[in-house]
């Protein structure tokens, strides 16, 4: 096999995000990559509710109708990402002419707007929406958005139906990050079991793979994994990402170096990752591909949040300043020797 997708088929697709910079420039070369590995594509942030309609019935069209393109051209699923969110969302969405918050007719409103407009404009074509983002805290409680402030968690039932009408045929999806965390898996079941009883179509769960080299523990990922297939929803792993540096915020796991070179590295590309780092880097996407598996028939897409480290958001992210190595394809666009490990393990 020379390809991912085509070494998943079967099992589920193989995503990628895609931004701007590779749909328009002529990035040529990522574009090359996402032909030949996936299967399936997301759009990294042209489909957020800043950039699709910055000013108040004013929709910015051209780069996600250039996304949806390239998706239908080669004959892949495409994934929206996403129609409410607190994070990348206009200001505007949320206040009055006064600057203050408006009611909770007028933001139904604007959700309907935005949710009838987006979803239908692509309907039939964008086959699933991750309808809600980030919603649930590490900790289970709600989220302190301006949504939750002024709807309460209805909002999230008002987001599914809304995107429902639009478009009838669409899989709709809650997403979120620090899946494996116990507390926040509890948070996230609860609110599906809510919106199940409620009768609320929702079709999966998307569990954000921003992982480290040693956070979360696979146990964890396991049990979320598990948790959620139990409520009889597709479970998709949305934004996968290894990253290679220390993360200061994560206090969870063994330090996989504690050497102070490797703890204040800012660049594997310029540094040289030592070599323990580089094979756990390996292991580590090895690891959640034999969870993968073990869970094919729950799982339905595993999406890496990019193609290669060049354009990857983990550069400078958590910590301003850093080159990171999370994806499977290198900063020259060379696929790194995990490559063909997972496809020989599919
Ligand atoms: C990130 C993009 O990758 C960046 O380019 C952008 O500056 C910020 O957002 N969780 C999500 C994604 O759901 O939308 C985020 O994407 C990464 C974290």
């Amino acid at each position: 096999h020379e390809s991912l997708a085509k070494a998943a088929e079967g099992l589920f697709k193989i995503g990628t995000a895609l931004n701007e910079r590779q749909l328009n420039s002529g990035e040529n070369q990522s574009l090359a990559l996402t032909k030949q590995h996936f299967n399936a594509i997301v759009a990294e942030n042209c489909m957020k509710s800043g950039r699709i309609q910055p000013v108040e019935g004013e929709f910015v069209w051209e780069h996600a109708d250039r996304f949806v393109e390239f998706g239908e051209k080669h004959g892949m699923e495409i994934n929206g990402h996403t129609l409410i969110w607190h994070s990348q969302a206009p200001r505007w969405f949320f206040v009055d002419e006064q600057g203050n918050d408006v009611s909770k007719e007028v933001l139904i409103e604007r959700m309907e707007t935005h949710i009838n407009t987006l979803v239908g404009r692509y309907k039939g074509r964008v086959h699933t929406w991750d309808v809600v983002n980030e919603t649930i805290l590490d900790d289970g409680s709600w989220r302190n958005s301006k949504f939750y402030q002024i709807l309460g968690e209805d909002f999230v039932k008002i987001a599914f139906e809304l995107a429902h009408k639009a478009d009838p045929e669409a899989r709709l999806f809650y997403n979120d990050y620090s899946m494996a965390m116990p507390g926040k898996r509890e948070g996230v079941v609860n609110m599906v079991k809510n919106l199940q009883k409620q009768g609320v179509k929702i079709d999966g769960i998307g569990m954000q793979g921003h992982v480290g080299l040693d956070y979360p523990s696979l146990e964890e990922f396991e049990n979320s994994i598990k948790a959620f297939a139990d409520l009889g929803v597709e479970v998709m792993i949305t934004e996968m990402d290894v990253s290679a540096l220390p993360n200061p915020s994560n206090h969870q796991g063994a330090e996989i170096s504690d050497s102070i070179e490797y703890q204040q590295m800012l660049n594997p590309y310029t540094e040289g990752l030592p070599d323990s780092v580089q094979q756990r880097f390996n292991e580590r996407y090895l690891d959640f591909f034999n969870l993968f598996l073990k869970y094919k028939d729950n799982i339905s897409r595993v999406t890496f949040w990019g193609v290669t480290d060049r354009y990857s958001w983990k550069n400078n992210f958590p910590v301003r300043g850093r080159t990171d190595y999370p994806l499977l394809f290198d900063r020259d666009y060379q696929a790194k020797a995990v490559v063909s490990d997972i496809i020989e393990l599919l």
